[in-house]
């Protein structure tokens, strides 16, 4: 096979993830790789965990960019805290909450679903209610930033009913971080993980996590091993703290890559940035609204990193449209996911993606189509 046809066509991604990322993190990537011991990559690591910090709005110790997708992270949490029949309490209004019941699920907890129609939030109240059915709570876990319906959940309620009860909070902001404010010191999130390929600006292959000290102590304090050797939190310290023990040959590459997204995101300012994926959301809706296509998501809560769309009555084959946007414009969007397959449309406005040019670009193509 050529090289021609071996690399893939140039795109804009649009879609739920990943993002288009910069030429500079692209460059960062072709660097040479040094060492997982290399005393320059541990400097390179702890400005990188000290740029990850700030972006989550914490001085959590354990702030690393942990190896794997955001599912890793995901894992990672729960495994963590998680031994067979601790009572935890799972948010579920779209298809990343049910993942997380699987996994607790399979770490033997008794989960207990506190649930809310898709393109909604979750009611705090129906978190009081199910911790106050419940004799004990190791964890209250939620999805900050839905990207299955677009839904932004408020957390700090959630985080007070929470630490009432003695429990954990866990956090997903795989669809958050990097695009508008986490801040999980000031909301009291224990465990909050995301992912890179987002609004952060890099490739997928990492997953940023944060731990309390709280958090920790649970994990240092289980009756058995963390189950997964891989995600135990207390072996990959060891690693990135000192005495810096080998545990796995991290992806040097996707680091530099992320320490060039987080100088990004240093130089452009986290308010300035934050501002730019609102406002770019904005000229997206608008522009959608001339062409007759409506918001799915509560407007109250809706995200401007995921616009979630009611695919128009008159598109009969909704599949063909983002196809052909694919095909002839380079232009990535995404469907519905789960309950809103063929329902609605996902459309992203993450990190290097979310641009002024590319929506223009996007509503020209859609009105073409449509037309
Ligand atoms: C909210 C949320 N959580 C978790 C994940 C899983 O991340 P990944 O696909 O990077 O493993 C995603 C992916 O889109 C997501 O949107």
């Amino acid at each position: 096979m050529s090289l021609e046809t071996a690399l893939p066509s140039p795109r804009i991604l649009l879609g739920p993830g990943p993002s288009s990322v910069s030429p500079r993190v692209l460059e960062a990537l072709g660097r040479n790789p040094i060492g997982y011991l290399d005393p320059e990559l541990f400097t390179l690591l702890d400005e990188l965990r000290a740029d990850l910090r700030t972006l989550f709005g914490t001085k959590n110790d354990f702030t690393i960019p942990l190896t794997g997708t955001g599912m890793a992270g995901m894992e990672c949490s729960f495994v963590n805290l998680i031994e067979p029949g601790d009572n935890v309490v799972i948010g579920v209004n779209g298809f990343f909450g049910g993942r997380m019941v699987e996994i607790c699920k399979r770490l033997g907890a008794n989960v207990t679903v506190v649930d809310a129609t898709w393109g909604q939030i979750i009611e705090p109240g129906k978190f009081y209610d199910a911790v106050r059915s419940l004799e004990s709570v190791k964890l209250v876990a939620v999805v900050h930033a839905e990207t299955s319906t677009g839904v932004r959940q408020p957390l700090e309620p959630i985080a007070e009913i929470t630490h009432d009860r003695g429990a954990l909070f866990v956090v997903d902001a795989v669809t958050s971080l990097g695009g508008i404010p986490v801040n999980i010191d000031e909301c009291d999130v224990d465990v909050c993980y995301s992912g890179t390929q987002k609004c952060v600006g890099a490739p997928p292959g990492l997953s940023p996590i944060s731990v309390s000290d709280a958090a920790f102590a649970v994990s240092k304090a289980r009756k058995s091993a963390v189950p997964n050797w891989y995600y135990d939190w207390q072996l990959l310290r060891n690693y990135y703290d000192a005495p810096h023990a080998y545990h796995h040959t991290v992806p040097v590459n996707l680091l530099f890559a992320l320490r060039e997204a987080l100088s990004e995101i240093v130089d452009e300012g986290l308010e300035a940035r934050y501002k730019r994926h609102r406002d770019v959301s904005a000229q997206l809706m608008t522009g959608l609204a001339k062409l007759g296509i409506q918001p799915f998501a509560n407007p109250e809560y809706r995200l401007p990193t995921l616009n979630s769309v009611v695919i128009p009555e008159s598109v009969q084959d909704e599949v063909a449209v983002r196809k052909r946007l694919l095909y002839e414009f380079g232009l990535e969007i995404g469907g519905g996911l789960g309950e809103l397959k063929g329902k609605i449309w996902r459309i992203g406005t993450m990190g290097a993606s979310a641009t002024r040019r590319n929506v223009a670009l996007l509503l020209i193509a859609l009105e073409h189509i449509l037309n």
